[in-house]
């Protein structure tokens, strides 16, 4: 049941992730610019072109990873492997060209990839770590510089390589326990966070069930209506139209929020509502008040839930589904852009479903006159490319209406 939310935190703390990789290594390197000066200064005693190259190649694989933060941003699940990397290969050229270092630089590729939580980076950074500590030795060994602490291979293996292993395998063994309990709160967290989301939903189609009862509606409008925007929206997505806008969570909140359309029902009287002839001029306009009233109730119903998008955008779907493309709609008259993306999606969803529907006042519409209704309300009544991309989801929507 967690695997959706379970994985859109993982990405969202692999995004995090990216960023802190990048400012600890942008630190690391600070602190070895202070490590490179006290070493000019004569405080440190480490040979002056092994340090300047040190130095040097730490600047590129330290600094290397804002950069790409900046270029290709922090979305691609391969950066932590590459940042581990970096640090490993930081990690080997201190190793092999510095002679002097402390032992808790083994730890380093370790530390950055425990920023990650993932089981497999923690055991591919124990690898690398594995082969860069014996790699780097072996190369300080033979490079055989005066100052080498390791004069035969024995020594090497005995005092040199075998403590470091020990030293970064204790690392990764902490870190393969945090990543697993970490891990484990995830999911649960995931789960209930699921299971709020379920109870919500429930209660949410509960709630406008009652209100769409009301004019002989059984509660499939609400259902199909919630069915098609999801489809729409993610057709959208699919075809790269609004892309600045539609997202994975635009989809998710939009198909909640849909059912809560003509919440604002609920205050028209039965003698409109289910009046079975044609309204006059006035209950027409007590009819039309749902909509404002619906952003209304959303609005002081919803004024404690904290997830921003979802209050904005229950808001918007509620006050302005019956605005019109052409400024022509209600209840504010507003026209093309200004008429909120999931108002714009909404409306399509609900005239093709309306129509179809049977009413107490008309009887329901064939499906081939409701998508002609769609098609010629294309730049008049709707956002055209949404209207567009909705016909051409004739086959699945046909489908679902037949289901
Ligand atoms: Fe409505």
């Amino acid at each position: 049941m967690s695997g959706k939310t379970y994985s859109r935190i993982i990405q969202k703390n692999e995004q995090d992730a990216n960023r802190t990789a990048a400012n600890v290594m942008t630190i690391s390197f600070v602190i070895f610019t202070f490590i490179y000066i006290l070493n000019l200064t004569g405080i440190f005693i480490i040979d002056a072109v092994p340090m300047a190259i040190a130095y040097c190649i730490s600047g590129v694989l330290l600094m290397l990873p804002r950069l790409l933060n900046k270029v290709i941003g922090t979305a691609s699940r391969k950066l932590k492997y590459i940042y581990v990397s970096f640090a490993a290969l930081f990690l080997l050229m201190i190793i092999s060209v510095l002679t002097y270092h402390v032992v808790v630089i083994y730890a380093y590729p370790i530390a950055i990839a425990g920023l990650y939580f993932s089981k497999r980076l923690t055991r591919f950074s124990t690898v690398l770590t594995v082969l860069v500590t014996v790699g780097g030795q072996l190369i300080g060994f033979f490079l055989d510089r005066p100052d080498n602490n390791f004069k035969t291979m024995d020594n090497l293996l005995l005092y040199g390589i075998f403590p470091r292993l020990l030293t970064l395998l204790s690392f990764a063994a902490i870190l393969e326990l945090m990543t697993t309990r970490t891990s484990r709160l995830l999911k649960e967290d995931a789960e209930n966070y699921e299971q709020q989301v379920l109870y919500s939903q429930d209660m949410i189609y509960g709630f406008a069930t009652l209100v769409e009862n009301r004019d002989e509606n059984t509660g499939g409008h609400i259902k199909r209506t919630s069915i098609y925007s999801r489809l729409l929206a993610s057709k959208l997505k699919e075809k790269g139209i609004y892309s600045d806008i539609i997202t994975d969570e635009f989809i998710e909140c939009l198909a909640m929020v849909a059912p809560l359309h003509d919440i604002g029902k609920i205050s028209i009287p039965d003698s409109v509502l289910c009046k079975p002839g044609k309204l006059t001029d006035e209950e027409f306009d007590i009819m039309k008040s749902h909509s404002a009233k619906g952003g209304e109730i959303i609005k002081s119903t919803f004024s404690h839930v904290a997830d921003n998008d979802y209050r904005t955008m229950a808001y918007e779907v509620a006050r302005y589904h019956h605005e019109k493309w052409n400024g022509r709609g209600y209840p504010e008259g507003i026209s093309g852009e200004d008429i909120p993306l999931a108002a714009r999606i909404m409306t399509v969803a609900d005239v093709f479903d309306a129509v179809s529907e049977k009413r107490c006042y008309r009887d329901a519409m064939p499906l081939e006159k409701c998508f002609q209704i769609i098609s010629e309300g294309i730049g008049r009544d709707f956002d055209p490319v949404i209207a567009e991309t909705f016909l051409e989801l004739r086959e699945e929507i046909t489908q679902i209406r037949e289901k």
